[in-house]
C-alpha cells in the first residue's frame, strides 16, 4: 500500500472546511492532520494522517466524498461501520479510534496498517498451499470473534484483507456488515457486496449469517490457490447466475498441485446451500489446521456446472413440478368425492 499524493505535514495546517473534499495538509477536527491519500474509491477516500492527540501516531481516515455526505443512507453506513468497528477488539481486526464529541463531517479513524492488501499480494500469482491455508486460518480467527459478537462481515474479498509487514493480517471494511443484535439497519442502497465473493443467499437478498462469510472465505481460498475466482466471468450477471445455479470447477482441474484435502475444504466452504456449508469459522479453521485428517468424500465428482443447458433443464423441471401440483390436487379431490358418493 504505497501512499500516493504525499504531502509534507504542514505546520500551519488549514482547519478543514466542510464545503470541499478533504486533502493532504488539512487538519480534521483539530486532531487529525491529513498527510497522504492511500486509496480513492468511488464513494470514499482513505487518507493517511497523524493523531495530534496521540504523539502524532499514524492513522487512517476513511472519508466519504463531499457529494455523498448529504446522502442519509451513506451517512448511516459510515456511522454503522464505526459503531461496529469500535465494538470489535481483536488483534486481527482493524482497530478503530473512537472520536469524542461532534464531528465536523462523517469519517472513521483507525490504526494505520503497514502492508499490502491480499489483492495486491495475489496480483503476483497464486500462493503455495500451506501459506494459503495459514492465511485463511487467520481470517477464521477474526471471523469467529466477529460472529460470536453477532457481526457478519458480508464483504470478504482480498481488497478487504491487509497482509501486514509483520506477517499478521487485518480484516477491514465493515461498511455492509450485519449486526445480528441490532435492529433497523438502514443503509439500503449502499448494501451491495462484490458479486464474485457474494454467497448465493446474499444474491437472493437474504441478510446472511456466519456461513455467508465462510462462502466469501471459500472464494478467497479458491483464488489464493488457483489464481482465479470460481466462474470468474467479468460480467456480474453471469457470476450471480453461476452462483445460484452451479458449482465451481474443481480447484484441482485448474491447479493439479492442490491436494485433494485442500480441494475438499474449499468445496465444503462453497456449498450453495448455507445449511450444508461449514457452520462456524472455528470448524473451518480446525480443518485448515489439520488437512491431513480430512476425509475426502469426492465432493469434486458431484459438482454441477452452471452451463446454459443445465440451467434450462433445471428450469424445465421446476415448471413441470408446478404444472403437476394442480393435477395432483384435482386427482385427490376427485378420489375423495368418488369415495364419498360411492358410499352413499
Ligand atoms: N487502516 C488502514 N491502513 C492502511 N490502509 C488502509 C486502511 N484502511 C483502508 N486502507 C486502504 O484503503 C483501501 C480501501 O479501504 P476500504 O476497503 O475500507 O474502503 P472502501 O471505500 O470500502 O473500498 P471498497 O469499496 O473498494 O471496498 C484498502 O484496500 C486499503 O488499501
Ligand atoms: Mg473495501
Amino acid at each position: 500500500m504505497d501512499a500516493r499524493n504525499s504531502a509534507r505535514p504542514n505546520p500551519s495546517a488549514r482547519p478543514q472546511s466542510t464545503r470541499r473534499n478533504l486533502e493532504p495538509g488539512d487538519l480534521l477536527d483539530g486532531r487529525f492532520l491529513v498527510t497522504d491519500v492511500i486509496y480513492r474509491g468511488a464513494i470514499s477516500t482513505v487518507f493517511k494522517g497523524e493523531d495530534l492527540e496521540d504523539n502524532r501516531r499514524a492513522v487512517a481516515l476513511k472519508v466519504p466524498e463531499k457529494q455523498f455526505e448529504v446522502n442519509a443512507a451513506l451517512f448511516s453506513r459510515f456511522q454503522h461501520e464505526e459503531d461496529i468497528g469500535v465494538r470489535l477488539s481483536h488483534p486481527l481486526i482493524l482497530r478503530f479510534i473512537p472520536v469524542r464529541g461532534k464531528k465536523s463531517r462523517p469519517y472513521a479513524a483507525s490504526e494505520f496498517l503497514r502492508g499490502r492488501t491480499l489483492a495486491e499480494v495475489l496480483s503476483a500469482g497464486p500462493l503455495g498451499e500451506s501459506e494459503a491455508l495459514k492465511l485463511a486460518s487467520l481470517v477464521c480467527d477474526a471471523l469467529q470473534h466477529m460472529h460470536e459478537r453477532g457481526v457478519i462481515h458480508r464483504d470478504l474479498k482480498p481488497g478487504n484483507i491487509i497482509v501486514c509487514d509483520d506477517c499478521s493480517i487485518r480484516l477491514i471494511d465493515f461498511g455492509i456488515a450485519l449486526n445480528l443484535e441490532g435492529r433497523n439497519q438502514t443503509f439500503v442502497g449502499f448494501e451491495a457486496g462484490t458479486p464474485q465473493y457474494m454467497a448465493p443467499e446474499r444474491i437472493k437478498g437474504r441478510p446472511g449469517g456466519p456461513p455467508t462469510d465462510i462462502f466469501g472465505l471459500g472464494v478467497i481460498l479458491y483464488e489464493m490457490l488457483t489464481g482465479s475466482v470460481p466462474s470468474g466471468d467479468p460480467d456480474p450477471t453471469v457470476i450471480t447466475e453461476a452462483r445460484l445455479t452451479g458449482d465451481p470447477a474443481a480447484p484441482r482441474t485448474l491447479n493439479p498441485r492442490i491436494t485433494p484435502q485442500a480441494e475438499e475444504i474449499i468445496l465444503r466452504a462453497l456449498v450453495r446451500d448455507p445449511r450444508h456449508r461449514y457452520q462456524t469459522a472455528a470448524a473451518l479453521k480446525a480443518d485448515l489446521e489439520a488437512p491431513d485428517q480430512i476425509e475426502v468424500t469426492g465432493l469434486c465428482r458431484r459438482l454441477q456446472s452452471s452451463t446454459p443447458w443445465r440451467r434450462g433443464l433445471r428450469r424445465a423441471r421446476r415448471v413441470a413440478i408446478w404444472c403437476l401440483v394442480p393435477i395432483v390436487i384435482q386427482g385427490l379431490l376427485f378420489l375423495f368425492l368418488w369415495r364419498h358418493y360411492a358410499k352413499e
